[in-house]
This record gives structure tokens, C-alpha cells and sequence, in this order.
């Protein structure tokens, strides 16, 4: 009987990687827990959870009575109840740091798609208007200016580092001042959004920064500014995002992430100054297969009884 069980979709390589290490239960989604036997929920000791934001909360724990370790797919656990899991004994790991490159090259291209309007430009092309009517109008340059990063974590640094090499002027919120290469601090993040030209949203997702981009930092960012986020789409207040997008109020965003994804806001796919993008940061087959490394890790060290590489709870 197996001792693990892998929920979620795999790429072919880290779904033939489990299954030469573990041989796990599979399951689509978190959701057809129930469905499995109780004999097999039984003997399931660790989880490879790759649950695309579905919750993992108390209800999913207690099918799962000698669970000890969620192995999460992705740097950000938000989805993993850990209140309810250290209440449980149950540990929990992520996939750090491999990913910070993919991320931060994304949150990169969002803002440059966004302001040099790549986008639209592609379209134009393929639909034939280049020859018919000529070049797509005018865009907007991009480097230069003054960029803030809100939450300098491993990801937030990899951004601003990338940021300076294009002549940006780099400003941060953070909940401490960090040591930087002259990179300005705000201590107040409408402060922050005020200060810029775009505003790279890079904090860490659950519900401690769920709302924290409010409506005033939105519009503090401006008419003439972009927003980008790579984190959570809850992390900010989508509503406001939509309503500032739509009247002017806010130049553009690049988005990778959304409320209620994969469902995506009619609304959003509307805006012409919006770029729109299927939480793809990671998707990449050399990050996500380095993320399936950092995952079967935990699960081996978790089954051999070794402490856990990347424990978060
Ligand atoms: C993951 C992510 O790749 O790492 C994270 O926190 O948000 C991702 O980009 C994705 O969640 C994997 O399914």
C-alpha cells in the first residue's frame, strides 16, 4: 500500500519522477479526497500537493489520519492550512528559491509588455494592419524611471536586481528596512506607490496581505503608472484594480495572478491596457522540474525520518 499520495497535475517528467520514488496515490484534485477508500486514506503518510489554490484545510487533514507532512508544489502555502495542520502534527514544506528567477524574469516581461504595449502590437500584426494601416501606435518607454518593489523577499530582491540593471530608481516596502544597494525604503506602502512609476507587487500570498493593495495605493500609482502583480490576485483589491484600470485612474497592470483563477474577470479580459497572463511565472520546464526535486526531498526526508529541507510549518 502506498505511503504517499500526489494530488494535482504534473508535467510528464515530474509525474514519471514520482512514480519512480514513491509510487503515490494519485488524485486530480483535492477535492476527490473522499472518493479514495478509507483503507488507502489510512495508510497515506505525506502528500504532494500541487492543488492550483484549492483549499487543504482541516475537513481534507482529517480524511487523512496518519498524514505527517503536505509537501506543497510552489514557494507560496497560502492554500495549506497550517494553523490546522500544526494543531495535527502535520509538517509542511514548500519549493523556494528555484523559482526566484523564473519569477522575477516574468514580473519583468509583464511590465515591459505592458508598457512597450507588445500585446496589442502582436495583434496588430497578425491581423493584418501593419500592411493595411501601418504601424500600431505609439507605446511607452519603460526604463529610466522609478520602480518599487512591495516586499523585498527572495523574490522582491530578484526583481529589484533586475530593475537597477534597467536604469531604474528602486524603492521598497518591506516590514524592516533591508540592506541595499541604495535602493530607498518606504516604511508606508501608499507612500511607495505614490513614489513610482510601476509598483511590482511581490509579497508573500495568505491572509495576513490578503487586501493589502488597496484602492488608494492603486491610484496612488497613477494615471500614468502600472501595476504588476506576481503574487496573489487576493493580495489586491481587484474590484478597485478593474474600476481604476477601466476609468483612467491607473495606467496599466501586468497580471499573472487573479481572484478566483482559473476563472478570470470578463471585466479584466476587456481592458486594453491590462496584460493578462495564466499564473505562468513558474512555467518553465527547468523550474518546474526543480520544483518537483525540492518537493520529493521533503517527502524523502519526511519518509526517513531526516528533518525536512524546506519546512514552513
Ligand atoms: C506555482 C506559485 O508554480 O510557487 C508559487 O507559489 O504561485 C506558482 O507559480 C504554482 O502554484 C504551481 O502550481
Amino acid at each position: 500500500m502506498s505511503r504517499t499520495l500526489a494530488v494535482g497535475t504534473y508535467s510528464e517528467e515530474a509525474d514519471a519522477a514520482l512514480a519512480e520514488t514513491f509510487d503515490p496515490v494519485r488524485l486530480a484534485a483535492i477535492a476527490d479526497l473522499a472518493s479514495l477508500d478509507e483503507t488507502t486514506r489510512a495508510g497515506i503518510e505525506g502528500v504532494a500537493y500541487k492543488g492550483g489554490g484549492k483549499p487543504f484545510g482541516p475537513a481534507e487533514m482529517d480524511l487523512l489520519p496518519k498524514l505527517g507532512l503536505i509537501a506543497n508544489f510552489g514557494v507560496g502555502y497560502d492554500a495549506i492550512d497550517t494553523g490546522a495542520a500544526q494543531e495535527r502534527g502535520i509538517a509542511v514544506t514548500n519549493t523556494p528559491d528555484v523559482l526566484n528567477d523564473d519569477v522575477a524574469d516574468f514580473a519583468i516581461a509583464l511590465w515591459l509588455m505592458q508598457r512597450r504595449g507588445t500585446d496589442m502590437a502582436g495583434r496588430w500584426l497578425r491581423d493584418g494592419r501593419w500592411a493595411s494601416e501601418g504601424p500600431p501606435p505609439l507605446a511607452h518607454t519603460a526604463s529610466g524611471g522609478r520602480a518599487g518593489v512591495l516586499g523585498l523577499g527572495r523574490i522582491g530582491h530578484e526583481i529589484a536586481d533586475r530593475l537597477a540593471a534597467f536604469k531604474m530608481d528602486v524603492h521598497y516596502y518591506a516590514r524592516s528596512e533591508k540592506e541595499t544597494p541604495g535602493w530607498t525604503f518606504h516604511p508606508d506602502p501608499v507612500d511607495l506607490a505614490a513614489s513610482v512609476d510601476v509598483l511590482f507587487v511581490a509579497l508573500k500570498g495568505g491572509p495576513e496581505t490578503a487586501g493589502f493593495v488597496t484602492r488608494e495605493m492603486i491610484e496612488a500609482v497613477g494615471p500614468g503608472g502600472c501595476l504588476v502583480n506576481i503574487a496573489r490576485g487576493n493580495t489586491v483589491d481587484e474590484e478597485a484594480l478593474i474600476a481604476a484600470l477601466r476609468d483612467g485612474r491607473l495606467g496599466g497592470a501586468g497580471l499573472d495572478v487573479f481572484v478566483g483563477e482559473p476563472e478570470v474577470d470578463l471585466r479584466l479580459l476587456a481592458l486594453p491596457n491590462a496584460v493578462l497572463q495564466p499564473h505562468h511565472a513558474t512555467s518553465t520546464h527547468e523550474c518546474r522540474a526543480a520544483m518537483g526535486r525540492v518537493q520529493r526531498d521533503n517527502i524523502r526526508a519526511f519518509l526517513d525520518g531526516r528533518p525536512l529541507p524546506t519546512r514552513v510549518a
